[in-house]
């Protein structure tokens, strides 16, 4: 008997003194990981393209809090910049005349064998198209030559239209009775054969 308590004793004791022990320990030192959300931030922010027009949310985000402020500043020289620059950048031209106001022209279309009334704020092609004949095009922008069409009215073919930004044709092509039917704006009567490029 003595001995099995001795025993029982000598775990209890040895339990104990591990409990006290594990308690008086400082375990393993745990600490929170470091907050990386800033610097997550800081690098998205870096690998966000600059743009010169303000975006929402996300430039906000990237300049860590300062970035709605920017993008307001943004906002502000945009609009002073559209103020002073609009009327340079916006070049005006027949194409602005309200439709009520609108000089119409007579055009000879050889092709398709009809002459038609043309108005001054609609292009040759446009007016082709609204008269149901099927008219080669391609950009309708002035930067190809596929819906190219000769003025046969004789002298330059800037005397009868008024091109909006073509890009293609050079002042001999024009000399030569050469327009771009989609940006050509008509400023006289005039007879023109369609597809025919220089
Ligand atoms: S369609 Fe391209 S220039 Fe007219």
């Amino acid at each position: 008997m003595v001995e099995v308590n001795l025993v029982g004793l000598g775990i209890g004791a040895a339990l104990t003194l591990t409990a006290v022990a594990l308690h008086l320990s400082k375990g393993t030192g745990w600490t929170s990981t470091t907050d990386i959300s800033q610097e997550v931030l800081e690098r998205r922010a870096e690998s966000v393209p600059e743009t010169d027009f303000p975006e929402p949310m996300n430039r906000a985000i990237g300049a860590g809090g300062g970035g709605a402020v920017a993008a307001g500043a943004v906002a502000g020289e945009e609009e002073g910049a559209e103020l002073e620059g609009g009327e340079a950048a916006e070049e005006s031209g027949p194409w602005d005349v309200p439709d009520d106001e609108a000089e119409t022209f007579e055009i000879e279309f050889t092709k398709e064998g009809d002459t038609i009334e043309v108005a001054e704020n609609e292009t040759v092609l446009e007016a082709g198209e609204d008269a149901g004949w099927d008219m080669p095009y391609a950009c309708r922008q002035g930067q190809c030559v596929s819906c190219a069409g000769q003025i046969t009215s004789g002298g330059n073919a800037e005397d009868y239209v008024v091109h909006d930004d073509q890009q293609m044709l050079d002042d001999n092509e024009l000399g030569d009775g050469y327009t771009l039917t989609c940006v050509a704006y008509p400023k006289d009567d005039f007879t023109i054969e369609t597809g025919e490029a220089p």
